[in-house]
């Protein structure tokens, strides 16, 4: 079994070339595997895993849920909004107890940057970030640049722009992480306000015109408006924000060339992407969170390899 060069999934930015192409290529036999009549297997069958989840969540918390219970693996959930958090329990106090359930692997959402790290050093278990404050959110990159191998054949040369709100989103950091891994062009659009300074020394180009953008690219992935993790108002209203930098029809048709369209969900419909978009033809979003439950297998696969060496 070829093997992972780290114990962890914390972020893309640990993650080599390497790493990147063994999670695609089991994820491709995970593909074929979840597609048959019988969609499991028993490989997981000793291993139990906890979901801690601390910030809500539909897709990345089914998908690893469905991902667990395809591979066989015993699973427990843990939800924040009922736990002893509430009684004044530390993270670390929390994690260790259900660890001692004799717990294997533990994924965790988290509203904090660097949570996933935090608890990594603080117990002896593997860990999957399965997205933590404005910082990562490595699995949702990898599902993002294997369902576009998967569209387009290959990540190398292609041209990808990331819109939206960039300054708030795990997902853009993760994504560009991996595309440049993979040998794409990245480039992000929005208003500048939305747009991180720390951007220009990350090699990305960056545009505050997505007319422009859009002719740029070969892949646009469309980012929601983050308004729950804003704490200042940083464009003037929502009608403005849409008026500038939303993809709808009127846009593409004058850009006149087949982009493939990418969102992690949630989407705002109406919003940053019209509905006609998100469900056209050149929309990939539901192959995204199809691909997701096989992208999920493999690196929970990958990484129980390590559960005895951490
Ligand atoms: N893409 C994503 O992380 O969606 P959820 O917040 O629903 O998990």
């Amino acid at each position: 079994m070829k093997e992972l060069s780290t114990s962890h999934l914390l972020g893309i930015k640990d993650l080599t070339k390497n790493d990147i192409q063994i999670i695609f290529s089991t994820a491709d036999s995970f593909k074929e595997v979840i597609n048959r009549p019988i969609k499991k297997v028993p490989t997981l069958r000793d291993v139990t895993i906890a979901n801690l989840f601390f910030e809500n969540s539909t897709r990345t918390k089914l998908s690893f849920e469905l991902a667990q219970k395809r591979l066989s693996a015993d699973i427990i959930n843990f939800s924040a909004s009922s736990s002893s958090l509430n009684k004044g329990e530390t993270l670390v106090d929390t994690a260790n107890n259900i660890l001692s359930m004799k717990v294997d692997m533990l994924i965790m959402r988290h509203p904090h940057s660097g949570a996933a790290s935090f608890l990594a050093n603080k117990t002896k278990t593997v860990i999957i970030n399965a997205g933590d404050g404005t910082h990562e959110h490595p699995t949702q990159a990898l599902l993002d640049t294997f369902s576009i191998r998967e569209k387009l054949g290959s990540i190398k040369e292609k041209k990808v722009v990331l819109i939206g709100d960039i300054k708030h989103s795990r997902v853009a950091l993760s994504n560009i992480f991996a595309l440049q891994k993979l040998g794409a062009e990245v480039m992000v659009c929005g208003p500048t306000t939305l747009i991180p300074k720390y951007m220009s020394e990350l090699g990305v180009k960056i545009s505050h015109n997505i007319e422009k953008a859009l002719k740029w690219c070969d892949v646009a992935n469309m980012l929601r408006i983050q308004l729950e993790r804003q704490q200042i108002q940083y464009f003037p209203s929502l009608r403005e924000y849409t008026h500038q930098f939303q993809l709808n029809k009127t846009l593409l048709d004058k850009v006149d060339k087949p982009i493939t369209i990418l969102h992690p969900g949630p989407i705002n419909r109406g919003v940053e992407i019209t509905s006609e978009i998100a469900d056209s033809e050149h929309s990939i979003i539901l192959n995204q969170v199809e691909n997701g439950v096989a992208v999920r297998m493999a690196i929970i696969y990958l990484l129980a390899g390590s559960i005895n060496r951490v």
